[in-house]
């Protein structure tokens, strides 16, 4: 493993029953970094998210997070140790309003955000603590769905695709927060289709391709890449 790495993926295998779906997946995350997995639809992405939370039915290889295996633990373990997951449908509860929604994820370490600076994140959420979680928009949602996370003093965050079918308006906003959780030393590992808005956040990209990392670069070279990108994402 690399000197310094917070997240270190290695030999990344998972099977859904009979489907091998990741074949070795290899990167890692340094502490501070904001770090964009990208690729084609069905590449392993969300699997590889899913992977590093533990909520994979089989997986092997090694996921070291701060020098400790997580491969083996329980998911409730891996949240612990201080990774949290946004995944792609948010999974914000219909029923509940935005104050519960806020309170739903435990606590697992100290120094989780606390609501008044979660609301300062995210105004337009503050002007909805009593709503219900169907009645906001698709990017109060993902508002939402982040900022849960921001409580339960997680330093590691795997966001998966927060920017999927929202106006380029929300997109930017959520840019903007992304990048101010890198400042406050939030470390980000981001799932996108979108490399043209991963250009506005990340440090470095890796490329997977049939559950695989095929490619890796950092962001100063992306200009040099964009047509290699073009092709391995197919747009
Ligand atoms: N629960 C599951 N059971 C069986 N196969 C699955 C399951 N979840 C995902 N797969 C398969 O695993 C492969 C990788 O899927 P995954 O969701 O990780 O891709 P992705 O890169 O996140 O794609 P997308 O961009 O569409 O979100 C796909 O072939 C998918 O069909
Ligand atoms: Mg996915």
């Amino acid at each position: 493993m690399a000197e310094g790495a917070l997240l270190a993926v290695s030999n990344l295998q998972v099977w859904y029953g009979e489907s091998h779906i990741l074949h070795g997946v290899a990167f890692e995350v340094r502490a501070g970094e904001v770090v964009t997995l990208l690729g084609r639809n069905g590449a392993g992405k969300t699997t590889t998210l899913k992977a590093i939370m533990g909520i994979v039915a089989r997986r092997s290889g090694s996921v070291r997070f701060e020098n400790r295996e997580l491969i083996g633990r329980a998911s409730n373990e891996i949240a612990r140790a201080g990774i949290a997951f946004c995944p792609e449908e948010r999974g914000i509860f219909a029923s509940l309003d935005v104050e519960e929604n806020l309170l739903l994820p435990p606590q697992v370490r100290p120094g989780g955000l606390t609501l008044p600076a979660i609301y300062e994140l995210f105004p337009n959420i503050k002007e909805r603590l009593t709503s219900q979680g169907t009645k906001l928009s698709g990017g109060e949602q993902q508002m939402l769905a982040i900022g849960r996370i921001l409580r339960t003093g997680a330093r590691l965050l795997l966001l998966d695709e927060p920017t999927e079918g929202l106006a380029p308006v929300i997109i930017q906003q959520i840019g903007k927060t992304i990048r101010t959780l890198k400042e406050r030393g939030f470390t980000i590992l981001l799932v996108e289709q979108n490399f043209r808005f991963a250009a506005t956040v990340a440090d470095r990209y890796y490329v997977m391709e049939h559950g695989r990392v095929i490619d890796r670069f950092s962001n100063s070279d992306l200009d040099a890449n964009i047509g290699k990108l073009h092709e391995y994402l197919g747009v």
